[in-house]
């Protein structure tokens, strides 16, 4: 059964322009991830000030080597070293600074990540249906 895993990020307005920059130049290092199966980045419309960034995974445990790979520290390098120069990197880090937090489930919701977000947030989901539209309708 496929996982969705949702990082939120609080971006403020002003910000908008710059976080959407950043994914433009985003490593795209994801794709190539074994179990990656989808990636979105899902801007607001109305109402909240929260981005969606939205990835599917074949599995948890799929989701949990990536967040623990070169490629999701290539993937954050900018906003750790971000992250990093304000002082906002984890106390105890594990040796190197190179993602923006130490894995999923830390972390979260303190204000970090460099200049475009200021709070992060991850949900998790299993997929429990999914369809897309019948073909020739
Ligand atoms: C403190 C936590 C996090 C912050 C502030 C953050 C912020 C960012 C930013 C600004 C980028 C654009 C690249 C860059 O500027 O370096 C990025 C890339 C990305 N983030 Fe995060 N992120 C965090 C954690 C996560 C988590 C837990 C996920 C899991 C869903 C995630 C999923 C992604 C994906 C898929 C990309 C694109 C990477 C690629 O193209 O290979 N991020 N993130």
């Amino acid at each position: 059964m496929s996982v969705v895993k949702i990082n939120v990020l609080t971006v403020p307005a002003e910000r908008r322009e710059e976080l959407e920059q950043r994914f433009s130049g985003r490593a795209g290092m994801v794709e190539s991830s074994d179990g990656f199966e989808w990636f979105e980045l899902l801007r607001p419309l109305e109402g909240t000030d929260q981005y969606l960034v939205y990835t599917r995974w074949r599995s948890e445990e799929d989701f949990e080597r990536w967040t623990q790979s070169q490629a999701f520290q290539r993937g954050h390098a900018q906003a750790s070293t971000e992250a990093a120069a304000q002082g906002q990197q984890g106390q105890q880090g594990h040796g190197h600074a190179a993602a923006p937090h130490q894995g999923p489930g830390q972390g979260h919701g303190h204000g970090h990540g460099g200049p475009a977000a200021t709070g992060s947030t991850l949900w998790s989901f299993e997929v429990v249906q999914s369809t897309g539209p019948r073909n020739g309708s």
